[in-house]
C-alpha cells in the first residue's frame, strides 16, 4: 500500500468484524422488544456505526450528529459546537450514541448532558475503540470494543489529518517516521 505514513495493523479487519458482532447480538438482546435510535457522531464512527447496525436484529433509526471542539492543545478541550445537528427528535427514544473513539472523554462528557436534556426514554455510549489512560473526565460507556494503548490510530472511520479513514483494519500511524 502506498500509505504517506507508515501503518502497522492494531487490530485486525476481522477481530473487527467479530467484536462488532459480538456487539451488536449484546445490543439485539439487551433492548429485545424494543426499537433503538443509533446517533452516529460524525465523521469518525459511520463506518462502525454501519456495520453495528448491520448486526442489530430489533429496529433501529440513524440519525447523524457531528461535534467540534475548541481551543488549544492537543487533546480535545471542554467545549464544543454542534457542527451538524439531529435531525429528529430524540425525546421517548431509546438512544445509543455510537462513537468511534472515547479518549479524555471531554466530548462526551459536554454532549451527554446536551443530549439527556431533550428527554430520551434512556441513552447510553457504544464505544468502538476506549483509551482508558488518557480520560480526563468520568464516563459511563456501556459497550466498548476494544481497549487500546495511548497510541494514536487510525482506520476504520478513524483520520489522521482526515486521512486514512477507509483502511479497513486500525492501524498505529508511525509519525516520527515522516519524511
Ligand atoms: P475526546 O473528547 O478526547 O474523548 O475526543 C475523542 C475524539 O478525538 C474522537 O472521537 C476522535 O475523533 C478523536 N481521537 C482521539 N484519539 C484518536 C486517535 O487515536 N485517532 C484518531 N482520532 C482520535
Ligand atoms: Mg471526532
Ligand atoms: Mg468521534
Ligand atoms: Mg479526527
Amino acid at each position: 500500500m502506498s500509505n504517506k505514513h507508515k501503518i502497522s495493523v492494531m487490530i485486525s479487519e476481522d477481530k473487527l468484524q467479530e467484536k462488532i458482532a459480538e456487539i451488536g447480538a449484546k445490543i439485539s438482546a439487551d433492548y429485545e422488544g424494543k426499537e433503538i435510535k443509533l446517533i452516529c457522531i460524525l465523521k469518525g464512527s459511520i463506518f462502525f456505526c454501519c456495520e453495528l447496525a448491520k448486526r442489530i436484529t430489533v429496529p433501529v433509526k440513524i440519525d447523524f450528529m457531528q461535534t467540534s471542539s475548541y481551543g488549544s492543545g492537543t487533546t480535545s478541550s471542554g467545549n464544543i459546537v454542534i457542527k451538524k445537528e439531529l435531525d429528529e427528535s430524540i425525546e421517548g427514544e431509546h438512544v445509543i450514541v455510537v462513537e468511534d473513539i472515547i479518549d479524555s472523554g471531554n466530548t462526551l462528557f459536554r454532549l451527554m448532558p446536551m443530549l439527556e436534556e431533550r428527554n430520551p426514554a434512556d441513552i447510553c455510549i457504544c464505544t468502538l475503540l476506549d483509551k482508558p489512560d488518557r480520560r480526563e473526565v468520568d464516563i459511563d460507556v456501556k459497550y466498548n470494543g476494544f481497549n487500546i494503548p495511548d497510541e494514536f490510530v487510525v482506520g476504520y472511520g478513524l483520520d489522521y489529518d482526515q486521512m486514512y479513514r477507509n483502511l479497513p483494519f486500525i492501524g498505529v500511524v508511525h509519525l516520527d517516521d515522516e519524511n
